[in-house]
């Protein structure tokens, strides 16, 4: 089965509404003849009401950068699962490495956040990747596998399915969940991984996932690279079969660079 091309942006800690709208004028311009790649933008939370807003009668997906575990409750400064529902979010990424390096996330904490995202409806683009000193001492499957198993920690492939007066239509096929593989070392740094080796950790994964769950199963999640990925990179990832796409950070704030990224992908 054929997975479809992936393409999100993760804005980070960039842009205000103004900013927004000028990227989003330009954005959706250049990608108007991409059908086959599946585009999702993934602004700060200030930003969730306006992107959406502009996205709006286009395919272009809304995705948040993180989550808080709980429905709702007495948790100050946390957006709720259902919050990011309401904004007319699709996704959410869990875990990435600079939460769990700057804001101390651990594997459990992450497994929360999963399992709640999911049981919203919302798909977890889950972040895994090593660190410089982990790949030096060769070690980089052994922790993919240990955050992979710790995020996914009683996940069961297909979500419970929603009660339809809860979550009408909301598609409870196929497994629900995107994970990135990220090496911090290539993150922002301007050296991206040799697509080769993101190939062999996005492999790993999806065989690690075969025994976790079932090899039919694997097959469908979607693996991203992301770490310095531009559009003189980008076709050296998208050559590789187990690498569906990229989770882009620096190169998805242009949008002429983000919209170039699409139109690779979709030439592929
Ligand atoms: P850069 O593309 O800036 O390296 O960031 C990658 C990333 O962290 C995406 O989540």
């Amino acid at each position: 089965m054929a997975r479809q091309k992936l393409l999100v942006a993760n804005w980070k800690m960039h842009f205000v509404r103004a900013q927004a709208s000028e990227y989003l004028k330009v954005f959706t311009e250049r990608v108007r003849g991409v059908h086959k790649t599946e585009l999702v933008l993934a602004p700060p939370f200030t930003l969730l009401e306006t992107v959406g807003r502009a996205l709006e009668g286009t395919a272009i997906r809304l995705a948040a950068q993180d989550l808080f575990y709980e429905r709702e409750g007495a948790f100050t400064g946390e957006i709720s699962p259902i919050m990011l529902k309401d904004l007319g979010c699709s996704y959410v990424i869990v875990g990435h490495s600079e939460r769990r390096r700057l804001l101390g996330e651990t594997d459990e904490l992450i497994n929360k956040k999963l399992k709640a995202a999911r049981d919203a409806g919302l798909v977890p683009i889950l972040c895994v990747g090593e660190t410089l000193e982990e790949r030096r001492a060769g070690k980089t499957q052994r922790v993919l596998e240990a955050q992979v198993r710790g995020a996914l920690a009683g996940v069961h492939p297909h979500p419970q399915p929603l009660s339809p007066s809860r979550e009408r239509g909301a598609g409870v096929r196929g497994p629900h969940l995107v994970i990135a593989y990220e090496p911090v070392w290539a993150i922002g740094t301007g050296i991206n991984a040799e697509p080769e080796e993101a190939e062999a950790s996005a492999l790993f994964i999806r065989e690690l996932l075969a025994q976790l769950w079932n090899a039919e199963t694997a097959t469908t999640v979607r693996i991203l690279y992301g770490g310095s990925v531009k559009p003189a990179n980008f076709e050296g990832f998208l050559r590789h079969p187990n690498i569906d796409g990229a989770l882009v950070g620096g190169a998805s704030l242009d949008p002429e660079a983000f919209a170039q990224l699409a139109q690779m992908a979709e030439r592929v």
